[in-house]
């Protein structure tokens, strides 16, 4: 047993005497190997440690690693987002509403949580689709957050659906929230430009 550990320890050292060869084989041809098996990632830009994927999905990518972002949502039909402080989310028309400051924050990859800042409410939708502010932070706050072909986003629950259809955060044409039961990704009441503040 120990003479066989020693044999392959003595192969192994023999062996290192072709690493710095290996090594450089291998650097060589990386960058050829990357460009094919990854055309996206071409030129990566670094900013602390997290890589920004350069290309089609860059967008996609910022908004799923921000770590908490402070955004007002801007709905298609134009109302801003607003979770009051009884925990009633409705839209706004009004630019300066303080209920319509969110702050977004990724809680896992492409899931995140949305907290109303003045009224410390999260955005929740139920299990049976009710969209409302949630006091505490749950399974009914964790939403996945999605950009659609428009350059809008999409909420959707990360929990519950409605048989096999994904449930959506969503305001109607007079700015009333919509039951997670009655939207669709395609439907422009589900989508929002998330807009800095
Ligand atoms: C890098 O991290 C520091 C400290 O966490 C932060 O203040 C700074 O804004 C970050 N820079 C970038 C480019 O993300
Ligand atoms: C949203 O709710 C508030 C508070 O109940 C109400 O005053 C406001 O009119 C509602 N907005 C819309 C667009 O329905």
């Amino acid at each position: 047993m120990w003479k066989w550990k020693l044999t392959k320890g003595a192969s192994a050292w023999s062996h290192l005497s072709l690493l710095p060869l290996l090594l450089a084989l291998l650097v060589s041809s990386l960058p050829a190997a990357c460009r094919d098996a990854h055309p996206l990632t071409r030129s990566p830009q670094v900013t602390n440690s997290t890589v920004v994927v350069v290309g089609r999905h860059v967008r996609s990518y910022n908004h799923l690693q921000g770590d908490v972002r402070r955004r007002k949502l801007f709905s298609f039909q134009k109302f801003f987002l607003r979770i009051d402080k009884n925990g009633k989310v409705n839209g706004t028309k009004s630019r300066d509403d303080p209920f319509s400051v969110l702050e977004i924050k990724s809680v896992d990859v492409g899931i995140v949580a949305i907290r109303g800042l003045s009224s410390n409410y999260y955005l929740a939708i139920s299990k049976n689709g009710e969209l409302y502010g949630a006091r505490d932070f749950g399974i009914d706050c964790m939403l996945k957050e999605r950009i659609e072909e428009n350059g809008y986003n999409t909420y959707a629950s990360a929990e519950w659906r409605n048989g096999k259809k994904q449930m959506f955060v969503g305001l109607n044409a007079k700015g009333k929230s919509l039951r997670g039961k009655k939207t669709r990704r395609k439907n422009t009441a589900t989508h929002f430009l998330p807009i800095m503040v």
